[in-house]
């Protein structure tokens, strides 16, 4: 029997997860199906209930519901639990919840772009849900992390709850160098920049954007400063590979399903 799962989010009509899962469907053999569904945004728990009364075997969260699934899990791993969210739950017995958005970061950043990120400077820009997603995968990488955020506080609480981790606000950034500058704020979102001072890009640095599907300020402000410029599509992939292991053990290879969805 085909094992059924999906993705949960609000909205969710241009998700590329169904296509992603089954071209890792395809490729590994695996016998599954992935729809995707929008829950009212008062009805993600009768979303999943409903699911599981119907025997998928898991889903996938998204916006704006990975904090909800956090408190639905029964059970949650460590990277979930220092998310304080959850993009891949898992119906068991019980309901597991895990976060793969960070060792998806990761991986794309390592893996896919050639970046070992053990030593490397690396800024974190923004201090919302999507950097307390990733913080803890990046910092196991022993990279030296600085999360900078407009609202200094949310930075200083972020780097509270992880040990090694300094906050920054942006002025206070001008001087200093990065080799690997991420952005997980939402200003692509309405072609604004964070106000990064000038000269953070150090030589051969890398900026990497979790946005995908346009070309955000960050982005062009990085070209124009000589580093190599990434979006989030390889995120995207990883993350959703990382899932499949979770549900299936078994791992895709992501090389070709990032070739497909960049042609
Ligand atoms: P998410 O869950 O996607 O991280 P969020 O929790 O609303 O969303 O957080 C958005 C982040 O983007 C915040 O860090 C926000 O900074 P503030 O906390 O100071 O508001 C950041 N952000 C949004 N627009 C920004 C902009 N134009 N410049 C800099 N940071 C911005």
């Amino acid at each position: 029997m085909t094992d059924r799962y999906a993705v949960i989010g609000h909205p969710i009509s241009h998700s590329k997860s169904p296509h992603i899962h089954k071209l890792f469907a395809e490729q590994t053999g695996e016998d599954i199906s992935y729809v995707a569904i929008e829950a009212p945004l008062d009805g993600f728990a009768e979303t999943v209930k409903r699911l599981r009364l119907e025997g998928y075997k898991g889903c996938n969260v998204t916006v704006p519901f990975k904090f909800e699934a956090f408190e639905l899990a029964e059970r949650r791993s460590e990277r979930a639990q220092t998310a304080q969210a959850v993009n891949t739950l898992k119906f068991d017995r019980d309901i597991f919840g895990d976060n793969t958005d960070g060792a998806g970061l990761v991986r794309d950043i390592e893996k896919n772009l050639g970046k070992n990120l053990e030593g490397k400077r690396v800024l974190l820009m923004g201090a919302g849900g999507a950097s307390y997603g990733v913080a803890l995968p990046l910092l196991q990488t022993h990279c030296m992390l600085t999360v900078a955020n407009r609202t200094v506080e949310k930075a200083i609480r972020l780097a509270s709850a992880f040990q090694g981790v300094q906050a920054s606000n942006y002025a206070d950034l001008a001087g200093r160098q990065f080799d690997v500058i991420i952005n997980a704020t939402s200003s692509g979102l309405t072609d604004d920049l964070p106000p990064l001072p000038q000269g953070v890009f150090a030589d051969g640095a890398l900026a990497y954007d979790m946005m995908y599907g346009k070309e955000t300020p960050f982005m062009s402000l990085a070209r124009a400063n000589g580093a190599t410029v990434a979006d989030g599509l390889g995120m995207l992939i990883e993350q959703a590979a990382e899932a499949f292991y979770i549900w299936r053990g078994v791992r895709p290879d992501t090389r070709p399903v990032i070739e497909t969805l960049r042609s």
